[in-house]
């Protein structure tokens, strides 16, 4: 049912944990499963030095975080923007749909994050003009 890529990450998760002074920090929830997955970043010169995440989830969003946050790494904050629940789930060999959200909850808490660092230090970031911060629980209901 699960890739060996998905077992792998949720089994050794990359770039777990907590974060002292990161750049952007973003949650989000699903109210419907109640899991829930935060992401920080370290950025410097718009460039995702580090980035940790904690996900109180089910193994799907487990992986899906370890493999985000694994696509992000070293990118620029403007390629990491354009990460989709889609390129996670390719790049974990795919996942059930019935737990296609779980990489909905990567994509959002990845945006969340940015958009967290992007109203700290006054950037505009192509791509979350338009995103706010309380519509972090609904971006993930489906
Ligand atoms: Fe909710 Fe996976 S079941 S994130």
């Amino acid at each position: 049912m699960y890739s060996e890529i998905v077992m792998d990450h949720f089994r050794n998760p990359r770039n777990v944990g907590h974060m002292e002074n990161a750049d952007g920090v973003g949650q989000v929830g699903n109210p419907k499963c109640g899991d829930i997955m935060k992401i920080y970043l370290k950025i410097k010169d718009e460039l995702i030095e580090d980035v940790k995440f904690e996900t109180f989830g089910c193994g799907s969003a487990i992986a899906s975080s370890s493999m985000a946050t694994e696509l992000i790494k070293g990118k620029s904050i403007h390629e990491a923007v354009e990460l989709t629940n889609k390129a996670v789930i390719e790049a974990l060999g795919g996942l059930p749909p019935v737990k296609v959200h779980c990489s909905v909850l990567a994509e959002q808490a990845v945006k969340s994050a940015l958009y967290d660092y992007a109203q700290k230090t006054n950037k505009v970031i192509k791509g979350l003009e338009n995103y706010k911060a309380e519509d972090d629980e609904i971006h993930c209901q489906q």
